[in-house]
Order: structure tokens, then sequence, then C-alpha cells
């Protein structure tokens, strides 16, 4: 194996039955064809796909080019002990986020009224109603497929308590009681999401915000994300987006 299809091997995510190979900037299609089929006869995928780093729009979706196998982007995929149905040329999904759903996920109180901003396929929503109970979780999204496929998802894994909202978030969180906590995973509108989210929150709720921020070297994204949003108690980086700039978790608490 080459150094180069070494260092792809590393990279290769499983979601369910489908590979996902991250296409490299500098990589024949070619040369990827061929790699697909190596990984179609050395594990038991049904399908495999490339997808490029081009995410955008609102639904936050990459291009994927189909490689190998089966010509199907729809999958189950396990994540800490729940199943999710999801087609991933259709809604956002991230392996790299499920240590920080599982790390919010617990931070839920039993009988808590939650809402979830931008839930997607209801990877956070849906854990956090199986390991904590809260009252209810509000599962916001302005894509119909994710809503689509919450839906269904709740059904998976009977967790009844989700509510499954289709719609812009800004427009269906006022429609909301006031809430214990909220989710917002969403660091591209951060600063609105905070204003909004601190105004529908009850006196001592919590806010979990994913934050976008630039640091140089000589500094802290965590300090600089925290001291932009008061009320801020932890953070932690979540991933660096280029250089100097990342996304970060920050736990925010509303005092009065
Ligand atoms: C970064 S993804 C996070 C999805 C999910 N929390 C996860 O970890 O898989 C952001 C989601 O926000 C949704 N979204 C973007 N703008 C929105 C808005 N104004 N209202 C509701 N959902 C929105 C997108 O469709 C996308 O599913």
């Amino acid at each position: 194996m080459s150094l180069e299809r070494g260092r792809i091997w590393k990279r290769i995510e499983i979601v369910g039955d489908i590979a996902v190979i991250p296409i490299p900037f500098d990589f024949e299609m070619n040369e990827l064809r061929a790699y697909a089929d190596e990984v179609m006869g050395k594990t038991k995928v049904k399908s495999v796909w490339g997808r490029k780093r081009d995410v955008s729009g609102i639904y936050r979706l990459p291009t994927y080019v189909h490689l190998a196998g089966e010509n199907r982007s729809d999958t189950i995929y396990r994540e800490h002990g729940c199943s999710y149905y999801l087609d991933l040329r259709k809604v956002f999904f991230s392996e790299k986020l499920s240590y920080e759903h599982k790390r919010i996920a617990e931070k839920v109180r039993p009988g808590e009224r939650v809402a979830n901003l931008f839930s997607g396929f209801g990877p956070i929503s849906i854990l956090a109603y199986k390991l904590r109970k809260p009252a209810v979780v509000y599962s916001i999204d302005i894509n119909p497929y994710a809503y689509y496929f919450m839906m269904v998802n709740v059904e998976l894994n009977s967790a009844y308590g989700v509510i499954p909202m289709y719609g812009d978030a800004f427009v269906r969180l006022n429609q909301l009681e006031p809430l214990d906590r909220i989710i917002s995973p969403l660091p591209e509108r951060d600063r609105e999401a905070y204003e909004l989210s601190m105004s529908r929150l009850k006196p001592g709720g919590h806010l979990h915000l994913f934050a976008e921020v630039e640091a140089n070297r000589d500094e802290d994204p965590v300090s600089k994300a925290m001291a932009s949003f008061p009320g801020a108690v932890e953070g932690r980086v979540v991933r660096s987006v280029n250089p100097g700039k990342y996304h970060v978790i920050l736990d925010i608490r509303k005092n009065t």
C-alpha cells in the first residue's frame, strides 16, 4: 500500500453499511475508484462514497461522489447505543461530533424542558432523551429531510418525548414555552442563536452554544469565545476549521 493510500485508509469512515472516503484535494478520480473497489473487497460494506470538503448551504451538506458498490446513500447508523436511519446526501452527518453529542446529552437533567435548535437527524436529542429522561426535547430543523429522518428515528428508538419540529429555529423557538436548556449546534449563526436563546431560557437555564471564533497563534480560542458570550462557564475546541478559525462549544448559564 502506498504512503498516500495508507493516509486515506486511516481516514475512511464506516457509516452503517456504507464506507465514506474523504476526497483529498490532489487525488485522481480513477485512482480513488480503484481504491474504493479495494475497500469493497476488504470490508463488508455494500457501497463506497467519496466526500468532498465543500459543506455549503443552509442544510450544511457536502458533495458525495459514488465510487463503488450499490448506488445508495441511506443506511442505519449506530451511535452510543441508539440507531439512526439517515441519508448521507440529504442530511448533515459528522461522525467527528459523536463525542460532543454524548457530552451534551449527559448534561441534560431528568424532567427538563429542552429545545435543540438545529437537530439534524436527531443524534443529540434522541440520546439525551434516552439517557436522561427530560420531559421533552423539541427538535427543530429547517431541512425537511432532517425532519423526516428525525420522525423515523423517534420511532426506531422509542424516544417519544422528542418532538420533531420543521422550520426556521429563529421563528419556531418563539412559539415554545420558556426552556430549561437550549442546544445550538450551528456555529455560523452563533451570535443570533445566543441572543434569542438567552431571551427564551428560564433563569438558571443552560445554553450549549457552538460558536465560531478567530484566534491568532498567541490567543486561546476558548478564552476568546468565553469572553465574547457573557455567562459562559466552560468551553472546548471542537475543531479547527482553517488556520486561525475554530469551532468552539460553550456551556453558558443564564443567571437572571
Ligand atoms: C451543523 S448541522 C447539526 C446537526 C446535528 N446537531 C448533528 O450534530 O448531526 C446544522 C443543522 O441546522 C439546520 N439549520 C440551518 N439553519 C437552520 C435554521 N434557521 N433553523 C433550523 N435549522 C437550521 C441544518 O439543516 C442542519 O441540519
